[in-house]
């Protein structure tokens, strides 16, 4: 007999849990997933509902609901928040009861990011420390105080006792606005992390900043391109279990890099066209505006440079790269303005806090 499978995934109305969650529905083989989301809202619950997709209403911080809905998965897509350690605890906990009563071996598809690599450049240097997915001997010398770190060894750890396959993903700085039904809808978040952060920052203070000079690096993805990387892993892990994972299991997201300095001056010819500033020559931060953006925190001054050579081993072939994503601040200052999200300029204060917290 023929079984579905069942996949429990979080972060459904999220920027790349939407992507993803889009991308099973039109997966070849969705006939024979059964999908199961957890919703915090219970109107945009209802709304996937009426896309197939079973919800569960509740937080990850419902650790009786995560650990129930996990038990009952062949695989997870955790892409709510790669810093919360008790759900992932909660997660794992439900995957161990699901191997004891199944004899089966869940896969875990966590997402983690590229800030776990970061250092303290402040903007100074465009750093030549690559960190490569496939050192994992290199990976292991980031101390438990980088961002994520903490959960991404607590999942390796879970997998390498062996009742549950981990796969973590490490997204970079994703770029370009998500599309599709669920966005359209207004299910999930239409908007990346880091690159409208910077336009949202700018556009307060009417001119492009930058920490110091802006020579530091991060590497960089599309959103459809990601989300392709979950699907490859996907599909692979579940046909082949010898697919790297516990300790060997780390997907980088980078199709190249840009310097901070290369966004902002993209983000200032935008102010330039909207009228919103005169010149697009980005200005460093004061320190006043570092405490009232960042929490004090110069994140954004911050390296975080790889290569995804184990993504590109299992299939994974993106194409856009640096030009692309600087290509895409236009359109993404459009949207952001339309909808009104350019006056959100202090999200990452509040994400920054929770670090310095
Ligand atoms: N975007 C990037 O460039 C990037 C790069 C690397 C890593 N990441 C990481 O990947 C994860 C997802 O990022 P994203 O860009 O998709 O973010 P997002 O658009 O803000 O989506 C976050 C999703 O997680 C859900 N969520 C957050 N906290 C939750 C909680 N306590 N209980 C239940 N659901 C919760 C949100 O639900 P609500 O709709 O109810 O808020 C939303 O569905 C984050 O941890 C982020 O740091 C993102």
């Amino acid at each position: 007999m023929v079984t579905n499978t069942k996949i429990f995934l979080t972060g459904a109305t999220g920027y790349i849990g939407g992507s993803v969650l889009q991308r099973l529905l039109t997966h070849p083989e969705a006939r024979s997933f059964d999908i199961t989301a957890l919703v915090r809202n219970g109107e945009k619950a209802k709304l996937l509902e009426s896309f197939s997709v079973k919800t569960i209403i509740g937080s990850i911080s419902d650790f009786e609901k995560v650990e129930a809905a996990a038990a009952s998965s062949d695989v997870v897509f955790s892409i709510a928040d790669c810093d919360d350690l008790p759900a992932v605890q909660a997660i794992l906990n439900g995957l161990k009861k699901r191997h004891a009563e199944t004899g089966t071996t869940p896969i875990l598809i966590h997402t983690s990011g590229t800030g776990v690599l970061i250092d303290n450049a402040e903007g100074k240097y465009a750093t030549e420390d690559y960190y490569s997915d496939l050192d994992i001997a290199k990976i292991e010398t980031l101390g438990p105080q980088q961002p994520h770190r903490w959960v991404d060894t607590a999942i390796v750890a879970a997998g390498e006792e062996g009742y549950v396959r981990t796969h973590i993903i490490l997204p970079s700085s994703i770029f370009g606005l998500a599309s599709g039904p669920l966005f359209e809808r207004g299910i999930s978040n239409t908007h990346s992390m880091h690159i409208p952060m910077m336009i949202r920052i700018s556009w307060n203070r009417r001119g492009s900043g930058i920490v110091g000079p802006g020579k530091n690096i991060w590497p960089l993805v599309h959103i459809d391109e990601i989300t392709d990387l979950y699907i490859v892993l996907f599909d692979k892990a579940r046909k082949d279990p010898s697919t790297p994972n516990g300790r060997q299991g780390f997907y980088f997201g980078e199709n190249g890099h840009f310097t901070q300095y290369e966004v902002a001056k993209a983000i200032g010819e935008s102010l330039v066209e909207k009228g919103r500033t005169e010149s697009s020559e980005p200005t460093t931060f004061s320190a006043e505006e570092l405490d009232k953006y960042f929490a004090g925190i110069p994140f954004l001054g911050t390296n975080s440079a790889c290569k995804a050579e184990r993504s590109r081993a299992i299939g994974w072939k993106p194409t856009k790269t640096t030009k692309d994503a600087l290509e895409s601040v236009p359109a993404e200052v459009d949207a952001l303005i339309g909808n009104g999200q350019i006056n959100d300029a202090f999200k990452l204060r509040e994400v920054l806090e929770r670090y310095s917290g």
